[in-house]
């Protein structure tokens, strides 16, 4: 991470909002307690050990990482008949963002959007990536080294960030599976300053799609497009909710609205 100077001055310990301190590999708090840098990526995981539906996912998304977007493709176009690349272009581009925006994107997976998001808030912009799955960061690593994402590996229920550090947060994906999804969402809001963009969105299907086998083979394979979606967190004004991926998702944006 010795590129991402800025990155520093906004990491935070994911448990307390101390400021780190870098020392070789390691970002150390100052009571001692010490956080590693793996390849490059600060481990800022809160708590340490992932509890409940945090720890399933975990274990299943650094294993599935290496074919998450093949089959995301291939098996989701078979699924639902849509075109899975032009359904990502047109989601990121309806978060309104602009050159130089900052953004924290949570739960990347292997980095499908980032291409996309780079595109939208040019090369200077600052831009970092939160998972809780490491093999899901080795893949962004991977196949994005050139777009220069600041990659970190954390909660998105104990974001290791200060209040206000973005202009913008985007998330899409996870929300759904979350331990604490409420608790992920008032996370959302402390990281975004006071005016800026907060987004997040699932699979969900919607009435418009029919009731069949498709459907049925869909909530099988993912429960949560069953899962009632959590409440809209305080601190947000003008919030749109709209249908995304032909109607199987959903995607909320809103502007901060208090500190
Ligand atoms: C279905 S994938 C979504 C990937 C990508 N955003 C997309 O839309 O294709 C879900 C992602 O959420 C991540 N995830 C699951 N639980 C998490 C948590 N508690 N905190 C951060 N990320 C989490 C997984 O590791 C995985 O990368």
């Amino acid at each position: 991470m010795s590129q991402d100077s800025w990155l520093l001055e906004v990491l935070r310990c994911p448990q307390t909002h101390d400021l780190l301190q870098q020392k070789g590999d390691l970002l150390i708090r100052p009571d001692g307690q010490s956080y590693p840098i793996i390849r490059g990526i600060p481990s800022l995981v809160f708590p340490a050990a992932s509890v409940g539906e945090d720890a399933k996912w975990q274990r299943f998304y650094d294993w599935y990482a290496p074919i998450y977007d093949f089959n995301e493709r291939f098996l989701g176009h078979i699924l639902t008949g849509l075109d899975i690349p032009k359904e990502r272009v047109q989601l990121i581009s309806l978060l309104g963002l602009k050159r130089g925006t900052s953004i924290l994107e949570v739960s990347p997976g292997p980095g499908v959007y980032q291409k996309l998001i780079r595109g939208h808030i040019g090369n200077q912009a600052r831009y970092a990536a939160v998972d809780l799955s490491m093999g899901m960061l080795n893949q962004c690593q991977k196949r994005n080294q050139e777009l220069n994402v600041a990659l970190v590996h954390a909660n998105a229920s104990h974001l290791p960030f200060a209040d206000e550090s973005f202009d913008a947060l985007f998330h899409f994906g996870g929300v759904n599976l979350f331990d604490e999804p409420e608790g992920a969402l008032a996370e959302f809001v402390r990281v975004v300053r006071t005016g800026g963009i907060v987004s997040w969105g699932d699979e969900g299907s919607s009435s418009s799609i029919p009731d069949g086998w498709k459907k049925r083979f869909l909530t099988r394979m993912n429960p949560g497009y069953l899962k009632p979606r959590p409440p809209i967190p305080k601190g947000l004004s003008n919030i749109k909710q709209l249908e995304v991926s032909g109607g199987y998702g959903y995607l909320i944006i809103g502007n901060k609205s208090t500190s």
